[in-house]
């Protein structure tokens, strides 16, 4: 029987622990040329390797106000903590509201000025606020990824970008208080010990997000690739 065996068989990094399943199942959906193990065919902008993207300051200060959109969603979400579990992530060091409004208003005083959130930011706050309601295994893969994400990629997307437009300035988004692996490797062990708690059934349910998670956050580095 077909399903019983899918269901017997063990996934790929379930042995190193959950987090590992998330980062497999991430790393497969970039594209080839944004990761080494990536296996997605690169179909949008922002998959276009990063030397064909044209970036404008207006670009990124939308794409950051966007981001703060959905982090102030996801930090109000765990300090409010729908679902108990969410707690655990309460302090991690990995926030970003407070960077991005630091950084906001350094375009501001340089004359910007600062838009609203568009389409992106807000259809992508208010699917995160469902789901911490509804489907907390899911509202846990939007966490990991977009914390991690930002950790990885979007580090070396900013500081590239930042090259190409902003004569390298490296802005407060990717700057953190502390050992950024240490901050990391913390929220990788509480994700561990919450999906510990998970059925199997609940572990498949939060890493079928992952697709979700990239559409998203793909829709909101498009506002920056052009
Ligand atoms: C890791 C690039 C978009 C989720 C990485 C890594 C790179 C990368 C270079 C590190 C690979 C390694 O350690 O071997 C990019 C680029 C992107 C992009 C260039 C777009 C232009 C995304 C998106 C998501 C995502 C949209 C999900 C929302 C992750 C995750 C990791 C990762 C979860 C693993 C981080 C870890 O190991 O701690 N990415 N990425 N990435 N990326 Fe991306």
């Amino acid at each position: 029987n077909g399903a019983e065996e899918k269901k017997g068989r063990r996934r790929p990094g379930e042995a190193k622990g959950f987090v590992e399943e998330m980062r497999i199942k991430a790393m497969k959906l970039h594209t080839r040329g944004q990761a080494k193990d990536g296996e997605a065919q690169e179909k949008e902008t922002q998959q276009k390797p990063l030397p064909q993207w044209k970036p404008t300051v207006e670009g990124y200060i939308q794409f950051l106000v966007d981001s703060k959109a959905v982090y102030d969603t996801m930090e109000a979400i765990v300090d409010k903590a729908p679902h108990q579990s969410y707690a655990e992530f309460r302090n991690t060091g990995l926030e970003r509201t407070g960077p991005l409004s630091k950084d906001l208003e350094h375009f501001r005083s340089e004359g910007y000025s600062i838009p609203e959130p568009t389409e992106a930011g807000l259809t992508y706050s208010k699917l995160l606020e469902e789901l911490s309601e509804s489907n907390p295994q899911a509202f846990i893969c939007h966490f990991y990824n977009v914390y991690f994400a930002h950790s990885a990629g979007g580090r070396m997307i900013g500081r590239k970008v930042s090259e190409m437009i902003l004569e390298g300035r490296e802005l407060e988004f990717y700057k953190w208080d502390g050992e950024l692996s240490e901050l990391l490797d913390k929220v990788k062990l509480k994700i561990n010990e919450v999906s510990n708690d998970w059925t199997r059934e609940e572990k498949d349910k939060c890493l079928q997000e992952t697709e979700l998670s990239f559409k998203y956050s793909g829709s909101l580095l498009k506002l920056l690739a052009n």
